[in-house]
């Protein structure tokens, strides 16, 4: 028997467990209560995204020290990648099945994704049916994404601005490129930039798969009489997509674009997980998950 609990106005949790979790092992055998964390990533093949990842399982494991903490990446093609340079990355049903063949009762699982789109929900469906699995975790719980709610808004506009290179003249415009998806979480980016907008009119959100895209953010730039934009990944990771799409010479990248405008680019080439006050709202989350295996 398996109770489901949807908490969306508590802390945007998925929890679930068992009736019983005190006696789920099988044959009335007690389990002991072995307790795991697992983060799941797109994941990244560039050993300097590695710094991103580095900076989140630090803090969380300054804010859980004796809880081990494993790592999945949900992009196959990384995955493959990393194999052949020697690295073995697991999916994340390998590292579910994995935890759970090594004996862990109750595991959080953190999406350090930063919208609830296409790959959060397919990461809920599998933790859904892990949960579901016999013999399996007694509690299994799935901390939220970067921007869940208004107040993760909130506190994710501050951190961007606080943010913004020093080195940023008063006219200077702050193009910051999210990912963007098909998914209706994709309107987090355009609120964003309204919220952000509201204390710094020069701060502008695009995004390379969604809306607003660069041609959005050209026209807006080129109303507001932008001379000089700094570009800023608003992706966990400075990726493929941030120093190619972003930063990079070919003719479609953001950069040419907007340097063809006459608009100068000045790329910073950092994730959003390498800036501690955002790495705070992925572990909030987490913390938050956590609340539901004590
Ligand atoms: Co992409």
């Amino acid at each position: 028997m398996k109770r489901i609990l949807n908490l969306p106005f508590i802390a945007i949790l998925l929890v679930l467990f068992l009736a019983l979790p005190a006696l789920a092992g099988h044959h009335g055998k007690e389990k002991p209560v072995k307790k795991g964390i697992l983060l799941v990533a797109f994941g990244s093949s560039m050993p300097e995204a590695q710094i991103a990842f580095d900076t989140i399982e630090s803090r969380v494991k300054q804010a859980f020290p004796d809880v081990p903490v494993h790592w999945a990446y949900t992009s196959s093609i990384i995955r493959k990648k990393l194999a052949a340079q020697g690295r073995n990355l697991d999916s994340v049903e390998m590292a579910l099945a994995r935890m759970m063949d090594q004996e862990f009762t109750d595991v959080a699982v953190q999406s350090l994704h930063t919208i609830r789109g296409e790959e959060y929900d397919d990461l809920e469906r599998t933790v859904v049916a892990f949960a579901h699995l016999p013999g399996g975790f007694d509690r299994l719980v799935l901390g939220a994404p970067l921007l869940s709610t208004q107040a993760d808004m909130e506190k994710v506009c501050r951190a961007v601005l606080e943010n913004i290179p020093k080195e940023r003249g008063k006219k200077d415009a702050v193009v910051l490129m999210g990912h963007g998806s098909p998914h209706p979480s994709n309107a987090f980016y355009a609120a964003m930039m309204f919220h952000l907008q509201r204390q710094d009119p020069l701060v502008f959100v695009g995004t390379v798969e969604g809306a607003p895209g660069i041609e959005d953010i050209v026209a807006m730039l080129k109303q507001r009489n932008v001379k000089k934009a700094w570009l800023v990944p608003f992706m966990s990771v400075a990726g493929d997509h941030a120093r190619n799409d972003m930063a990079g010479d070919e003719d479609d990248s953001w950069k040419s674009i907007l340097t063809k405008e006459k608009i100068v680019a000045v790329p910073v080439l950092k994730g959003t997980a390498e800036y501690d006050n955002m790495v705070s709202v992925w572990v909030d989350h987490l913390k938050d998950a956590m609340k539901h295996l004590e």
